[in-house]
């Protein structure tokens, strides 16, 4: 069976093919062919993503990133069983284009279609990679929107840990970016920045560290790097934007590592996976190693390219749910989006 799977839900537009054996016995799904494409630097010039822009350019790329894939594949569209797209959450009006031209060529070729949630796609990529989980794991889902552990006992099965109560990591990384002077979306270019920086340069705090749960604020810390950057003045050094991008990046690791060890603590699960654009950050990929290792825990990531929004990651999530029975398929060229979706609510 072949899955065409659409991502449209912020600043990527994402198409990907994956063949589909029936049944998870008889193998696991495999990704033929993908495309991608970044609005980041169209969104640049405004320092975050404006979202009708956005919106606009799905529109523009959606279709010739499609026929790149089944080109890529080498395979017609009417051989497609079932389009996949984002469904939520994200912005509405991207998210409408993916759902809507997904729905149009279901209608057209008579196939089903399958919405799925953005998360789902994030927290499963990781059976994309060669080294891919087994069910149970506890998920650390780190993106631009979201920063939540979860307990994932299988496909569409997931107990919610514990959350952010307000910004979310990749925000944190954003927000503080941005105060350094740095280009949207900050997170990588503070990241780069921090390499020539001494984190104990400046004293930032862990918000909510000793909680004792697995909940997360980031909001605090934001404020605190904004008080520095006031501190440091018109013009501070090189070495001091360095020195506070690596204090703010180790503060967030450090919340991230330690409410990650305590959510697996909790649930006696020996294995974690990490989710989200954030996981691509290198240094959280360092310290979760380092201290799993010690502890017995497996650490699996999604291939680095596809930590960030993508379609393949949807088109897999589609597949897992299609081999499980689990897919909740449409045929009436009818489709709802929605903007705001907790994973795991009906
Ligand atoms: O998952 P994602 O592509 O989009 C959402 O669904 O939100 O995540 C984007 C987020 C941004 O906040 C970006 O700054 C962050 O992931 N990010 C990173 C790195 N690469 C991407 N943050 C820190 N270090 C990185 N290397
Ligand atoms: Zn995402």
């Amino acid at each position: 069976m072949l899955v065409l799977g659409f991502e449209s839900s912020c600043d990527e537009t994402g198409v990907a093919l994956i063949d589909v054996p029936a049944a998870a016995a008889q193998g696991a799904p495999r990704l033929l062919a993908q495309a991608l494409h970044s609005q980041i630097s169209m969104h640049q010039a405004y320092g975050g993503v404006v979202p009708e822009l956005a919106s606009r350019d799905h529109i523009r790329r959606v279709l010739p990133l499609t026929r790149e894939v089944l080109a890529q594949a080498d395979v017609q569209l009417a051989a497609v069983d079932v389009i996949a797209y984002t469904q939520g959450p994200g912005l509405a009006g991207a998210l409408l284009v993916g759902a809507g031209v997904a729905v149009a060529m279901a209608a057209a070729l008579g196939k089903p279609t399958l919405g799925i949630h953005h998360l789902e796609g994030h927290l499963l990529s990781p059976f994309l990679s060669a080294d891919a989980p087994e069910f149970p794991f506890v998920a650390l889902l780190v993106s631009g929107g979201h920063t939540q552990l979860m307990r994932v006992n299988d496909v569409g099965s997931y107990e919610m840990l514990g959350e952010t109560i307000d910004d979310a990591a990749g925000e944190a990384f954003d927000k503080s970016a941005k105060l350094l002077g740095l280009p949207y979306p900050g997170g990588p270019h503070l990241a780069r920045l921090a390499l020539s920086g001494d984190a104990k340069a400046f004293d930032l705090p862990r918000p909510m560290l000793r909680s004792g749960k697995p909940d997360f604020s980031f909001a605090g810390l934001k404020t605190a790097v904004l008080t520095q950057v006031k501190r440091l003045g018109e013009v501070p050094t090189e070495q001091q934007r360095a020195d506070l991008a690596a204090a703010t990046q180790a503060a967030i690791v450090e919340v991230l590592v330690r409410k990650s060890l305590l959510a697996l603590k909790e649930t006696g699960l020996k294995r974690l996976v990490v989710a989200g654009g954030v996981g691509a950050n290198t240094m959280l990929r360092e310290h979760l190693n380092a201290a799993c290792g010690k502890r017995g825990i497996r650490v699996h990531y999604p291939e680095l390219s596809l930590c960030t929004d993508n379609g393949a990651m949807i088109a897999m999530a589609a597949a897992m749910r299609l081999q499980r029975g689990m897919a909740d398929l449409h045929n009436d060229g009818g489709f709802a989006i929605r903007p705001r979706w907790t994973l795991g609510s009906a």
